[in-house]
């Protein structure tokens, strides 16, 4: 057996140590982080609805009038009202007959993979697909072909190969990494073509992207024809728990068997109800106000040379590659007040290491543009980042 301290050694080592951080308050445009004022700038809360009056109210009086938990699982004594109101709503929201809840975006997906798919069928992946996506598979015991990213041609390749033993075909909408946006229609018509299903996860799409916040399948006008998708209360919903919409059939066939759902407690009613009160406030204003920020933030990183990958979107990465650079990078911006982690393997792919920015819908232009001089200048002086064109 490998020695705890060792294991921990070689992490920090290879500059793969983590450490968490305190945040004290809210998560607003700007927290307070180590007795300081810190512009946030790496928080999924896109729409600022985590902190949100209406929403905070929302969670308290569900606490008061259904309690703090729910107590047990939803197909035991956990079933409440508010899970039902809610389950309805996103349906609607989404354009689905049905939809269910999960205690989380990192348990949907586990557990709506492994019940759509089984042993001696085939899952194709994209291969920047989340954590949670990858488990799911392996959860599944199906056979996992990882498509290259965004890869029609590989992916088409690897339907012919499986041979009519393909069953799912998944992807992230957004991906979460580099803020792009899967090539949908391309995904539906191989779906369609090889008689696969397609799961579709908008944890970083929903109440971001597309017509008032539906997400990236509705942005690509695909509404009905995407078998399931996924979703994460916990990231412009402002909550925790997620969800996932899909024909009344294959809801309750999850409802039966997806095991997240089945062997774990019902979300706690407080969570619930602020999500659907935060749903009732994804607003085409606020999605337009994130899309101009992330629009802005871009071009401001652009003015100061520096590159933001394929991102479209609210995820605006600056791809550093190393660790260690990485983090220096991510320690030199919070000295100035800029507040982005650094990520590092294996969330992304060695030699990928980045540090992903996250633009709210409730920045002042000012502070991001502000933001985006520092980036640049700390990176220019700590020599990473710059493209060497930019660079020269
Ligand atoms: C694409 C994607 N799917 C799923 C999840 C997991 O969602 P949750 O945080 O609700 O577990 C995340 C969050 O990190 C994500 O980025």
């Amino acid at each position: 057996m490998t020695d705890v301290a060792e294991r921990l050694e070689e992490l920090r080592d290879r500059g793969l140590y983590r450490r968490l951080r305190l945040i004290d308050g809210p998560q607003g445009p700007q927290v307070r982080l180590g007795g300081r004022q810190v512009l946030l700038l790496c928080s999924n809360n896109y729409l600022g609805l985590a902190d949100h009056p209406q929403v905070r109210e929302a969670a308290a009086e569900a606490a008061m009038r259904w309690g703090a938990g729910a107590g047990a699982s939803r197909l035991v004594s956990g079933n409440m009202e508010p899970h039902r109101a809610l389950e309805g709503r996103l349906a609607e929201f989404k354009g689905y007959e049905a939809a269910l809840l999960f205690g989380s975006g990192y348990l949907a997906n586990t557990g709506v993979i492994a019940a759509l798919a089984g042993a001696g069928e085939v899952v194709f992946s994209d291969q920047l697909n989340h954590a949670s996506i990858v488990d799911g598979c392996r959860l599944s015991r199906a056979e996992t072909f990882v498509y290259r990213h965004g890869d029609l041609e590989h992916l088409a390749w690897g339907l012919r190969e499986a041979g009519g033993r393909g069953s799912l075909i998944v992807t992230d909408g957004v991906f979460s990494m580099d803020g792009d946006v899967a090539p949908l229609m391309g995904l539906v018509e191989l779906a369609r073509e090889h008689g696969c299903r397609l799961m579709v996860d908008e944890a970083h799409g929903t109440g971001a992207v597309g017509p008032g916040g539906r997400g990236a399948v509705a942005a690509a006008g695909l509404g009905d024809e995407v078998d399931v998708i996924v979703g994460t209360l916990g990231k412009a919903l402002g909550s925790y728990g997620a969800y996932a919409c899909a024909d009344a059939e294959t809801v309750d066939l999850l409802l039966n068997t997806a095991r997240p759902f089945v062997f774990s407690t019902a979300p706690p009613p407080p969570s619930v109800a602020a999500a659907a009160a935060a749903l009732e406030l994804v607003s085409s204003d606020r999605v337009q106000r994130l899309r101009e920020n992330a629009a802005r933030f871009r071009a401001a990183l652009a003015t100061e040379g520096l590159d933001t990958g394929r991102s479209q979107t609210q995820i605006v990465p600056i791809e550093v590659g190393d660790a260690g650079p990485t983090m220096e990078l991510c320690e030199r911006l919070l000295e100035q007040g800029v507040f982005a982690q650094g990520i590092r393997p294996p969330t992304v792919p060695e030699g990928s290491s980045r540090l992903r920015f996250t633009v709210m819908a409730t920045h002042r232009p000012t502070e991001l543009e502000r933001a985006a001089k520092l980036v640049g200048s700390a990176a220019r002086e700590l020599g990473v980042a710059i493209p060497q064109t930019a660079a020269a």
